[in-house]
């Protein structure tokens, strides 16, 4: 199917909407711009992908420990990382109209591109939302909501230290909420101001990070690749100077071909020691790492591997979309690999009025959803039922007919080649277990 193309972005956004995946927030009120509610399919697809993160940057490996810093912190936290001085963007505004663009992005700095109207100069506006801790809306009490997770990981470098006592290199990660006042946000979950991240911090011998930051890249473009990410839509962008971060020395994007273009899904930077740095200036605190061979004390690098997790879902779902000719009709189906598939089992009676069979269906439902996340669905006829589980993307149907009561057996159609399989229902669990297990 064509790529970069408007209509596949609005059959995937579509999809989701009608099948319970990604609904407008406070939709029965006209809904909020760009806030964006996970429903039923798009949470499991969403908890999947962070598990599947999870298992492979901290599970699997014996130098990353997880976190769970809060959204709320010290405001000098955000003095000390340069956020309140430098993360900002300059918006333009239109006289005339009066709407609200980000500089970077017009044509013509001067002229209004929907009106045509005259914009006053890109001005500083800075990101982060903010609010007032406690009741008293005063200037002491202001705080920040976070507009990165990594913070929370720099400030509790020492507590893992005196706490886990790790050795170089090691590294931090966390998956939490984060916010930003974007000017123009946009392209469905793309771009919005509250996002989801998944951020490792992975403190190294400064000597070390420049490989460290290749081996990283490398780690977690293969990451989207084994989860099913076709290979020509993924790429990896080294940043030029200027548009590297605040506190970055380098960053290299992995960017994937959504239907709207080329566009970042992950950054990998070199942090340098800059936030150890300033934490510990502005702390007072000693962060220093003790090399106890050497003898030494020195500021490690950090390599920061950062994703977003609404971004990605939204990768795996526009890749996973498919359109199949069968016979006169059109099959939707998504693709998703087997770790991300919300469901990985539906069970379907092929006669709902035959007591028996339903009984049967519901019983053998009830067993898989011990092990598999399971429907179990008699709301149509079977070729109906088919077409809903494929296009939510459920791995497996098992379907229970009248012969089923009489050889204690069951049909499995597989979601991607369709083709049916008779399987003993005592063999049914071991069956699927042996295509769905990681
Ligand atoms: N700690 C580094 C950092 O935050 P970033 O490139 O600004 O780096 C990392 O953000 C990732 O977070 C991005 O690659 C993207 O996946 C996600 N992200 C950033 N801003 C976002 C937004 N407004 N909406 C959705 N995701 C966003």
């Amino acid at each position: 199917m064509a790529k970069n193309n408007e209509d596949l972005m609005d059959k995937v956004v579509s999809l989701c909407k009608r099948r319970g995946f990604i609904f407008q927030s406070s939709d029965i009120y006209g809904g909020l711009a760009n806030a964006w509610d996970y429903g039923p399919y798009g949470v499991e697809l969403k908890n999947n992908l962070k598990r599947a993160w999870w298992k492979s940057v901290v599970q699997e490996r014996d130098d990353i420990f997880g976190m769970d810093a809060s959204i709320l912190m010290h405001p000098k936290v955000w003095e000390a990382s340069g956020h309140v001085e430098n993360f900002y963007d300059l918006k333009s505004d239109c006289k005339s109209c009066k709407k609200r663009f980000k500089t970077a992005d017009l044509k013509d700095q001067n002229k209004c591109p929907e009106c045509a109207g005259e914009l006053t100069e890109g001005r500083k506006f800075n990101l982060m939302f903010k609010t007032y801790q406690g009741p008293v809306e005063d200037v002491a009490n202001l705080i920040y909501l976070r507009p990165e997770t990594a913070q929370g990981m720099f400030v509790n470098f020492l507590n893992i230290l005196d706490s886990k006592h790790p050795k170089l290199p090691f590294g931090l990660a966390q998956i939490g909420k984060a916010f930003r006042n974007e000017i123009t946000p946009g392209n469905f979950t793309f771009r919005t101001r509250e996002f989801e991240q998944m951020e490792v911090e992975y403190f190294t011998r400064p000597e070390e990070a420049d490989k460290k930051l290749e081996e990283w890249i490398d780690y977690r473009f293969k990451w989207y690749l084994d989860l099913g990410i076709k290979k020509e839509n993924l790429k990896k962008r080294p940043h030029t100077k200027e548009e590297l971060a605040h506190y970055a020395k380098a960053c290299t994007d992995i960017e994937y071909n959504f239907p709207f273009g080329w566009s970042e899904l992950e950054g990998v930077a070199n942090r340098t020691d800059f936030d150890l740095k300033q934490h510990a200036e502005a702390s007072g605190k000693d962060l220093q790492y003790f090399d106890d061979a050497e003898k030494k004390k020195f500021y490690p690098y950090i390599i920061e591997p950062s994703g977003g997790v609404d971004r990605s879902v939204l990768a795996f779902l526009t890749d996973a979309y498919h359109e199949e000719k069968v016979k006169a009709d059109t099959r939707v189906v998504l693709k998703l690999h087997k770790d991300l598939a919300p469901t990985k089992v539906a069970v379907l009676p092929l006669l709902k009025n035959r007591p028996q069979i339903v009984e049967l269906a519901k019983k053998i439902a009830s067993g898989l959803k011990k092990s598999f996340i399971t429907v179990y669905d008699d709301t149509a006829a079977i070729g109906k039922l088919y077409r809903r589980q494929d296009e939510v993307g459920t791995l497996f149907c098992v379907t229970i007919d009248v012969q089923s009561l009489e050889d204690k057996q069951v049909t499995v159609r597989s979601r991607d080649t369709m083709q049916q399989e008779r399987v003993n229902i005592n063999q049914l669990q071991n069956y699927l277990g042996t295509f769905l297990s990681s």
